[in-house]
């Protein structure tokens, strides 16, 4: 099979379905709010926690930075032009699609780090080497968060003077490069709950023997990309599906109106009936939020406070979350998974724009 290994599918199901899967770590689709708080850190004047005195805190910011360029350093010199840094053997290796997939992750970290040299010379490497017209299958959701979302923010970073690091010779290779892989992308969601396959082939399409099980997280991270791409692109196609895979699920949400882990997008019944806030499941709820705060629509406000009400009501037993079953409420595991340690970040949100939305009141 040309699967790709399984540590990349952990948003798919794995073989043994008894089994909850645990998936042993995978770039956070966090970006944005990462960025956002990595670029708090680092402005001039942002303000300081209390306890963390000025300079403190620009030396936390010097280590994030050297922690960073440990990371990114490493992967130019032992792993790039391939995919991933394997950080035992020092060697690299194409674990997804084999196109430099960390280098286009880091695009915009280059960029929020004010990088303007590394920033331009990995643009150019990108729009000049990367190519989609590959036999490669590849994960939906990782393709999405890492290479669609890391080419869309870095054009939308080269193209604009007011970031400080707009590259004058980019002549828009990103974006091309985006909708080619986008394109690529669409056949996964032909499926009778427009819900994706977890996998798709870039050149053929979906392979024949692929699964029709995917994970609550797979339909639910799209629409942060597939947004942006058609508001740049004015092509509504993008937009649409990843909103259906958001209704293909939601539509499916229990009683009380929790998400189960896995779904069959040809019959829509659940497969993996734990809800919880981390594996499988987790950025479901990041991007409902984040697509309501990114355009506004209010569609996925209204899916999000009622998905949000229904974790906090159902899965939080503070100061843990846990993972009940989504159709009785009860316990299933009384677990805390590393994949749940992204929701604080998004309760800073949700309190930030709870002061103009009654319904996020009184949640906490
Ligand atoms: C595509 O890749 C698969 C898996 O590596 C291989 O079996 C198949 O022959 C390739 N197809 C073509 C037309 O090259
Ligand atoms: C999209 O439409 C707007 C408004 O009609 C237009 O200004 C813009 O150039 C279009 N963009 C593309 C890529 O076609």
């Amino acid at each position: 099979s040309s699967r790709a290994p399984p540590r990349l599918s952990g948003r798919s199901p794995n073989s043994n379905m008894m089994q909850p899967m645990r998936r042993q770590g995978r770039a956070s689709p966090l970006l944005c709010l990462s960025a956002a708080i990595l670029a708090a850190a680092l402005l001039p004047g942002a303000a300081v926690a209390d306890g963390v005195t000025p300079s403190e805190a620009r030396l936390l910011r010097d280590e994030v930075k050297d922690m960073f360029y440990h990371a990114f350093d490493g992967y130019m010199q032992h792993a790039f032009p391939l995919d991933e840094l394997r950080p035992l053997s020092c060697q690299g290796e194409d674990s997804l699609g084999g196109y430099a997939l960390t280098l286009i992750d880091s695009l915009d970290t280059l960029a929020l780090l004010g990088d303007k040299e590394r920033f331009a010379a990995g643009v150019e490497w990108v729009g000049k080497n990367v190519r989609f017209d590959i036999n490669k299958t590849v994960s939906v959701f990782e393709t999405n968060i890492r290479i669609l979302g890391g080419l869309l923010s870095a054009h939308l970073i080269a193209s604009d003077y007011a970031t400080g690091m707009k590259i004058e010779s980019y002549d828009d290779q990103l974006l091309h490069l985006s909708v080619d892989l986008a394109q690529r992308l669409l056949p996964a969601f032909d499926t009778p709950t427009g819900i994706p396959f977890g996998s798709v082939n870039l050149l053929y399409g979906v392979d024949d023997d692929e699964s029709k099980i995917t994970s609550t997280a797979g339909g639910g991270t799209l629409t942060l990309e597939f947004g942006v791409l058609s508001r740049l692109t004015n092509n509504t196609v993008f937009e649409q599906v990843a909103k259906n895979s958001v209704r293909g699920i939601w539509a499916r949400r229990s009683k009380l109106n929790l998400v189960g882990a896995h779904i069959n997008v040809f019959t829509g019944e659940w497969t993996q009936k734990d809800a919880g806030i981390g594996t499988s499941i987790d950025s479901f709820y990041e991007y409902v939020l984040k697509a309501y705060l990114l355009f506004g629509d209010e569609e996925y406000l209204y899916v999000f406070q009622e998905a949000y009400k229904a974790a906090m009501h159902y899965l939080h037993h503070d100061p843990w979350y846990i993972e009940v079953n989504m159709n009785s409420g009860a316990t299933v595991w009384p677990l805390f998974n590393s994949l749940q340690a992204f929701w604080p970040g998004l309760q800073v949100w949700v309190l930030h724009i709870s002061e103009h939305i009654p319904a996020l009141q009184h949640i906490f």
